[in-house]
């Protein structure tokens, strides 16, 4: 990394495998389902999650960038923080946790949104990252009136949109820029981030289009692990080389749905009780189908397993088992070549407590993470 070290990054290269909260900013949160016991994303919550986090060592809180909800008897994810005003609270309110805003490129003015990622890093020192995504929910869209532009179009725009911020943020002098999507004029944005160098830039996305969004400009790309287990360390090494491409170095971040109990069959319990047995179906079915996971002719064993995946934790891949199975899970896809997992709970507060007494000590040991 070129300049000054902000806090984000330090933060994130103590640990061989970085670890943190997805998804807290929205009820729900990742899992869809009508159990008592779903998240309730109300901001004490957050903030009480926030603190124990933060207290446990935890690298960083990830929010979803959301607007609306998915439907279905829950209306997964309708209440949501708007995510920039979300970390800057979040990051008042720790000592070292990143917050990270999921900041969707074409709802936000470039250069405001510039100065609202300064404000969020100068309130916590330097520990605000950015996570980029360009959008596809058409639903979310139309209700901001604002048009989603075609796949191709979405990253051209992002282009503009990452050039305008990271000049926004380094450049002294006063500079204009004429793009197709974006022209401004005489820009002049202080204070600079906390520290004088970047915040660190992640960027969410699964198609080559996406993936080469995020090799040329992020720090950090966050996909998802769709593929075999067996052949994530070839998809890591592309992805690597897809950056070097341009000289760029990039790590790579995964999602994952976490339950973790004393015992492998209890774990596999809980999956069942709350994405199988008390799913909300019709919320599951409009997220397959809105990100066009669903596709007409597919066989319906394959629907079932969008499905429960998109239940289990809004498509992330679920690790399941005794604490001993989610390290042997955990230290496998690091030595796959994962930088971090971005991990959500059914219930983060009722959850994470056995994850942190159980799993981090183990994690210790096994030398994946500092003491
Ligand atoms: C791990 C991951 C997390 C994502 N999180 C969000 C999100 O919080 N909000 C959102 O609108 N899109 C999210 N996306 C969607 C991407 O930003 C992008 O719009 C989508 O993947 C379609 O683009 P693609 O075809 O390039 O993958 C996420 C994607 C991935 C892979």
């Amino acid at each position: 990394m070129s300049g000054r070290s902000m806090e984000s990054r330090k933060q994130l290269d103590r640990n061989k495998l970085g670890l943190g909260l997805f998804g807290a900013n929205c009820s729900g949160g990742l899992a869809i389902t009508t159990v008592p016991e779903r998240w309730d994303a109300s901001w004490e919550n957050n903030q009480k999650l926030a603190r124990m986090a933060d207290d446990a060592g935890m690298d960083f809180m990830l929010p979803l960038g959301r607007w609306k909800g998915y439907g279905g008897v829950t209306d997964h994810n309708a209440a949501n923080f708007e995510t920039m005003t979300w970390a800057t609270g979040i990051l008042a309110s720790t000592q070292n946790i990143v917050a990270f805003g999921t900041v969707h490129v074409s709802l936000f003015n470039p250069v405001a949104a510039a100065k609202q990622m300064v404000t969020a890093d100068h309130v916590g020192q330097g520990r605000f990252g950015l996570n980029i995504v360009c959008g596809w929910n058409h639903d979310e869209f139309d209700m901001l009136g604002v048009n989603l532009a075609q796949h191709e179009d979405r990253y051209e725009q992002g282009q503009e949109w990452v050039d305008i911020i990271t000049r926004a943020w380094s450049t002294d002098k006063p500079f204009d820029y004429d793009g197709r999507f974006y022209q401004v004029h005489k820009t002049d944005v202080r204070p600079k981030p906390y520290g004088g160098d970047r915040p660190m830039i992640v960027c969410a996305g699964n198609s080559p289009r996406g993936r080469d969004y995020a090799a040329r400009n992020a720090d950090v790309m966050f996909t998802n692990l769709r593929s075999e287990l067996d052949e994530v360390p070839e998809n890591v090494s592309e992805l690597k080389a897809m950056a070097a491409a341009y000289n760029r170095n990039i790590n790579i971040f995964s999602n994952v749905a976490l339950v973790c109990r004393p015992t492998k069959k209890e774990a596999e319990e809980y999956f069942h009780y709350y994405a199988v047995e008390n799913a909300d179906w019709d919320a599951a079915e409009n997220m397959i189908v809105g990100r066009g996971i669903k596709k007409p002719g597919m066989p319906e064993e394959a629907v079932q397993a969008a499905l429960i995946r998109a239940a289990g934790g809004n498509g992330a891949s679920p690790i399941i088992g005794d604490p001993d199975d989610v390290v042997a899970m955990m230290k496998r896809l690091s030595e796959s070549g994962i930088s971090a997992l971005a991990m959500g709970f059914t219930n983060y507060l009722d959850h994470f407590p056995y994850f942190r007494d159980e799993v981090l000590p183990r994690l210790v040991r096994e030398g994946l993470r500092a003491e």
